[in-house]
């Protein structure tokens, strides 16, 4: 009898704990000495050899290998060549370029092509289009154009994604798959179609089992909308006045559910034909139109999609100065990268696309400065990233993004990112799994809803509230602090934190306020933004005074709540807040307190004198209610002060312009400092530490160089 190799046993166990969900994740795989396929590093590139003549293949493999790159990501928009006619596939190109790959050690993740239907499959079934919010369908000719919910959209997309399962499924070199691509991102995110209409109807039936609890739910005897039948239920289209507010924050969620369950098709597919493959998909970061907790919940790990300077572009071309600065566009990646983490509690997470030149599509971002592609890629790594693929490997020389440039230029020269790039991956690898796969630190979480993100565009109450922009502003403000923050959606346990911020939180259910409750009797230092809690899960406003079911844990009711059109009333602080005075922008929630300290007031205003922000000692921890929309400076100071008194320590303090993060794993601790600024900075270390790119021994400051990076080993 031959005897069975490890190796052999290996492959046949993980397949069999993968075939009942039991799966380890990619880290634990990768960390598996002589695992099935012991996987690479993800340290790679997407690539297109769907675009590119095979005659430069070989080339283009012994390039990449050269390069270093592990990995590339392959097939996701390549539907037509795949399924040229219904039912006919051609998978020959596709095995000859994993062939190649494999053939120059280079691993290969598939994508599914949902996002890019091939003219013959529009042209057969035309009602697989989206129908976007003015009741127009969309049109086939881009990307991202077609229904979440069309049966017939579903059925090929699985076709087309269980054949190539079965092809790869154990062909060498294929490692895992992306499902789709980019969920999130797309110029009408909702599509109102009659198909979408009957999902919708049967989704709320399974919701609310019958239409009496329906009609109470979304309080239809406003404008005579009581429902007597299912199949009566509108979709919120263009109709004389706005719509329901429960039932267009349920059509949200419905639009999320719909897109989350085609990922589920093709997962559940992936996950019994290739079990010994990991399966993820990758998406837009701050986007949200879907729950991506929900669209992560079953993947391995999360993946998402990450470019810098085609932001500040963006950002430029909607003349958005502030918000355009390399700061707070710096900010707000490092957000979206912690959203990213924490949508699986911390587990490390992908760059699938990251940025590696000139990026834009009709128009397009400036070549990164020197050093730039560098600290966008510690950026993600120092967030929780365990790896990064380039975006893209050669620049296409047709289509809609020849403009998207990638490692190589149109004429296959290097770009002029080429060395910086090729020397980050060596770095990433010298760092290798122990720094990659280590966990991020953090004290603190802000907290991320998609129920408010979605309903207060619905009724904001000001037209300028929006609820993403106060998200970032506080975690801009917490941020500079250098704690560690988690980007938490309601759901996630709070116990971990010490301090939990909630800007804007519309729309509080009975679980989020017990969850709150609980967490701040057991020590832990709430601080919520103004409407605390004024709608309940139906977007109903709560028939109690406000902050509704959070009134005992805040010790405040809120006496008015006021949208502010010109002017701004001026916030006195005091106790142990006394410093310089804010101001309050475009919200002021008038609080008056039970039993909570006052710690400002308004000032200059009708409402002068009245409390603007709270605090209450609730069991053996703080609720804070911050009614006034404040300031950036002032936020800034009040938030670091509670973050402080919380017991969040600072490990170091860096010059404005420098990032620091800290993961950490097994006994060791490595902190990341990034200069975001073009000019070198000096940091002073509180803690000696070992540069781990050098070996070099730091006791007392490092300079960094102009969009210079150092990570060091600490202890
Ligand atoms: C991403 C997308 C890619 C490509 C890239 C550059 O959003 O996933 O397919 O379009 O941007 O535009």
């Amino acid at each position: 009898m031959q005897a069975i190799k490890r190796r052999d046993f290996l492959h046949g166990a993980l397949a069999t704990v993968g075939a009942i969900g039991l799966r380890d994740p990619i880290w634990a795989l990768a960390n598996a000495p002589n695992a099935v396929g012991a996987l690479p590093l993800l340290l790679g590139a997407d690539y297109y050899p769907d675009q590119t003549p095979e005659s430069l293949w070989e080339e283009d493999a012994r390039m990449m290998a050269d390069f270093g790159i592990t990995n590339v990501r392959i097939a996701e928009f390549a539907w037509g060549l795949m399924e040229p006619s219904e039912g006919k596939f051609d998978f020959g190109w596709l095995r000859r370029s994993v062939e190649i790959l494999h053939k120059h050690n280079i691993a290969v993740i598939l994508g599914t092509p949902s996002a890019a239907p091939p003219p013959w499959l529009t042209a057969k079934y035309p009602d697989v289009v989206e129908v976007n919010a003015h009741g127009e369908p969309l049109h086939p000719g881009g990307r991202r154009f077609t229904c979440p919910t069309n049966k017939t959209y579903r059925k090929l997309s699985l076709a087309i994604a269980t054949e190539m399962a079965r092809t790869f499924a154990e062909t060498p070199g294929v490692i895992g798959w992306q499902i789709d691509n980019e969920f999130t991102l797309s110029d009408s995110p909702r599509c109102y179609c009659n198909f979408c209409r009957a999902g919708f109807q049967e989704w709320a039936r399974q919701k609310y089992g019958s239409l009496e609890k329906l009609n109470q739910a979304w309080g239809t005897a406003f404008w005579s909308q009581t429902y007597t039948d299912f199949a009566q239920i509108p979709v919120p289209l263009p109709s004389g006045g706005d719509p329901n507010p429960g039932l267009a924050l349920d059509y949200n969620r419905y639009q999320s559910y719909a897109n989350v369950s085609f990922l589920d098709e093709q997962w559940t597919m992936l996950r019994k034909v290739c079990p010994q493959h990991f399966v993820t998909t990758n998406n837009v970061g701050l986007i949200d139109y879907i729950n991506e907790r929900d669209l992560y919940a079953k993947l391995d790990f999360v993946a998402f999609d990450n470019y810098p300077g085609f932001f500040k572009m963006l950002m430029e071309q909607q003349a958005n100065s502030e918000a355009g600065s390399w700061d707070a566009i710096l900010t707000m990646i490092a957000m979206s990268h912690d959203l990213g983490r924490s949508l699986k509690d911390g587990k490390p997470f992908v760059i699938m696309e990251e940025q590696s030149g000139k990026a834009g599509q009709r128009t397009f971002s400036p070549q990164p400065e020197k050093g730039q592609l560098r600290l966008w890629t510690y950026q993600a790594v120092a967030h929780g990233a365990m790896g990064v693929n380039y975006f893209r490997w050669d620049t296409a020389t047709s289509g809609a993004e020849e403009y998207w440039h990638g490692i190589l230029q149109h004429d296959r020269s290097p770009s002029p990112g080429f060395d910086e790039m090729r020397q980050t991956l060596k770095e990433l690898k010298a760092l290798g799994r122990d720094v990659l796969e280590s966990q991020y630190v953090a004290d603190a979480a802000v907290i991320f809803d998609y129920d408010s993100s979605w309903a207060v565009p619905i009724q904001p109450g000001h037209f300028r509230l929006s609820y993403l922009s106060q998200v970032t502003a506080w975690y801009g403000t917490l941020s500079p602090s250098h704690t560690g923050i988690d980007v938490i959606v309601p759901g996630a346990d709070l116990s971990p934190y010490k301090i939990v911020v909630a800007p804007l939180p519309y729309v509080v259910s009975q679980a989020q306020a017990d969850r709150i409750r609980t967490f701040v009797k057991n020590g832990g230092t709430f601080v919520a933004g103004f409407r605390l809690g004024a709608k309940n899960e139906f977007s109903q406003i709560v028939r109690t005074p406000l902050p509704g079911l959070l009134r005992d844990v805040m010790g405040v009711t809120v006496e008015d709540y006021v949208p502010i059109y010109s002017g701004k009333p001026g916030v006195t602080f005091s106790g142990a807040l006394a410093g310089p005075d804010g101001t309050c922008g475009i919200w002021a929630d008038i609080l008056q307190p039970s039993s909570a300290e006052v710690l400002a007031t308004y000032t200059n205003f009708s409402h002068a004198g009245k409390a603007a922000i709270t605090r209450n000692s609730f069991g053996k921890g703080k609720a804070v209610y911050v009614g006034a929309d404040l300031d950036p400076t002032s936020l800034a100071r009040l938030l670091r002060s509670l973050a402080a008194s919380a017991g969040v320590q600072t490990p170091l303090e860096v010059p404005p312009g420098v990032e620091m993060t800290v993961r950490q794993a097994g006994g060791k601790r490595w902190m990341f400092l990034m200069n975001n600024k073009p000019d070198a900075q000096t940091v002073k270390l509180a803690k000696p530490g070992t540069d781990l790119l050098t070996g070099r021994a730091r006791s007392e400051s490092i300079e960094l160089s102009g969009y210079g990076v150092q990570v060091l080993q600490l202890g």
